[in-house]
């Protein structure tokens, strides 16, 4: 992009001071803004001052009903199962994960899939999910192709974790990385944030630029190539995952679901997780913090929690369902936050108080546009455990017993006798599951 290119953009939409500083710059600074400037696309600079405009005004939940969930047993359960098998035998089983966003709570450096969460290997969250569907493919005869989506942040060091672990055994063919969007950030006003002279405040456009991302990096044309007609999508921070769990799949299959949601009870009225909720033919995610405090505890008639059933973000997409929705605009969410800034005179100011915005698109979002959806429970103990904070609960301390307590419940199932005082780990694409293990045929002596 040329100067006179940038300053005909950022006129058209207001924000002719992002150059305010140009003329003072070095060359590869100015080169560097540029850059940048390219990046910001005028509709979306306006997207954001509407956005502003319209603020964060309370979207009202109150007449949200709990939606229906299903809880599969014997006769369902195995016909789900029986499906989902003949859809990964077929092939048209991709899994999507997202890990564009940054381990800040958990205090870590790099992108969080890097995190040694192995209880005796340290092996990395990312080698977790690439084992699982390494043998999920192998048990099925089919590659399960893996699109991982990360942010300008971490891209390379994400690339460069797989590489040096030869892509945890997957086949690099069947592995497509692919990079989120960014968003400069914005005053109150509508206009760009410069965070220094020569360079402006920008940050990833959250897990819901996942469809525009898809679309502008050519996976969605990849996943229809191949032939996929189910995305099981997942969430870097845990690794009790069940990747493209064929029950799911099948469940998914069966109710001709557009987008279908595995979710779980509570462990207690006011977990931190988002809540599918029914308004009239639509559903919508309701975020915790968006949850009043009658409705996190309000009972149903048996007692349990009315709105029992949270998300822990593990969805199936039907693909042609991503295509439709990776044309359309999605809300934006805004963050209050601190955000460094230029004076005047182009000195760098920390501010005290959020001064700024920054803007995030969710992927359940587009819940409300699918034409159909569907719901199944699943036991929060044996697959979800995810990785937040750097202590207390969702740490790498509970992670770490709960993946061993799933480990040995799958021991004990395939009649492998363990001692409770020894550390388990076991390499998914050695054994998948209890099933896995009995194949390896390996049966252990203990006390
Ligand atoms: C999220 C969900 C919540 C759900 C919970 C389950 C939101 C707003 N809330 O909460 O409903 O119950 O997980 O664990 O999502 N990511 C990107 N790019 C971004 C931002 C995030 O790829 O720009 C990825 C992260 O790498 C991670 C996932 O999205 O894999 C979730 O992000 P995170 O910020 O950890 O979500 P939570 O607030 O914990």
């Amino acid at each position: 992009m040329t100067i006179q290119e940038a300053e005909k953009m950022l006129k058209s939409c207001g924000q002719e001071h992002v150059l305010k500083f140009y003329g003072k710059l070095k060359k590869p600074e100015q080169e560097a803004l540029l850059a940048q400037i390219a990046k910001i696309e005028p509709k979306n600079v306006k997207y954001c001052q509407a956005a502003l405009k319209a603020g964060t005004a309370a979207v009202d939940n109150s007449k949200g009903t709990a939606p229906k969930v299903a809880v599969l047993k014997g006769k369902a359960l195995k016909e789900a199962v029986a499906a989902g098998e003949a859809e990964l035998k077929a092939g048209r089983v991709a899994a999507l994960l997202v890990a564009g966003g940054q381990g800040s709570r958990l205090g870590f450096e790099g992108p969080k899939g890097c995190y040694p969460i192995g209880p005796i290997t340290n092996a990395p969250l990312f080698y977790f999910h690439a084992r699982k569907i390494l043998a999920r493919g192998n048990r099925y005869g089919k590659p399960i192709p893996f699109y991982v989506m990360t942010s300008e942040a971490n891209t390379a060091a994400t690339v460069e974790c797989f590489e040096k672990n030869n892509y945890f055994g997957l086949d690099p063919k069947d592995v497509f990385f692919f990079t989120q969007g960014m968003w400069p950030g914005m005053t109150a006003e509508g206009k760009i944030i410069l965070d220094q002279p020569g360079h402006v405040f920008m940050s990833p456009d959250g897990h819901g630029g996942l469809l525009a991302a898809l679309k502008k990096s050519g996976a969605l044309k990849d996943m229809k190539k191949r032939g996929i007609k189910s995305v099981f999508f997942f969430q870097v921070d845990n690794p009790l995952v069940e990747i493209a769990d064929p029950a799911f799949i099948g469940y998914h299959v069966n109710m001709k679901s557009e987008y279908s949601l595995k979710l779980c009870a509570k462990r207690d009225p006011f977990e931190k997780v988002g809540m599918p909720m029914k308004f009239g033919a639509q559903y919508r995610m309701v975020e915790y913090t968006e949850m009043t405090k009658e409705q996190c505890t309000r009972k149903a008639k048996d007692g349990k929690l009315y709105f029992l059933y949270g998300s822990p973000a593990i969805h199936v997409f039907d693909r042609a369902f991503l295509e439709r929705e990776a044309g359309r605009p999605m809300p934006l969410h805004l963050a209050f936050k601190k955000i460094p800034v230029v004076d005047e005179k182009g000195k760098v100011v920390k501010p005290a108080e959020p001064n700024g915005y920054k803007f995030e698109k969710f992927i359940f979002d587009i819940l409300p546009n699918a034409k159909t959806a569907a719901f199944l429970a699943f036991d929060q103990k044996d697959e979800f455990s995810p990785v937040k904070n750097a202590e207390g609960g969702d740490s790498p301390a509970t992670c770490k017993a709960d993946m061993q307590e799933k480990w040995a419940k799958a021991l004990a199932e395939a009649g492998v006798l363990v001692r409770k005082d020894v550390a388990i780990e076991i390499d998914p694409a050695y054994a998948l599951d209890a099933a896995g293990i009995k194949e390896t045929g390996l049966c252990l002596g203990a006390e």
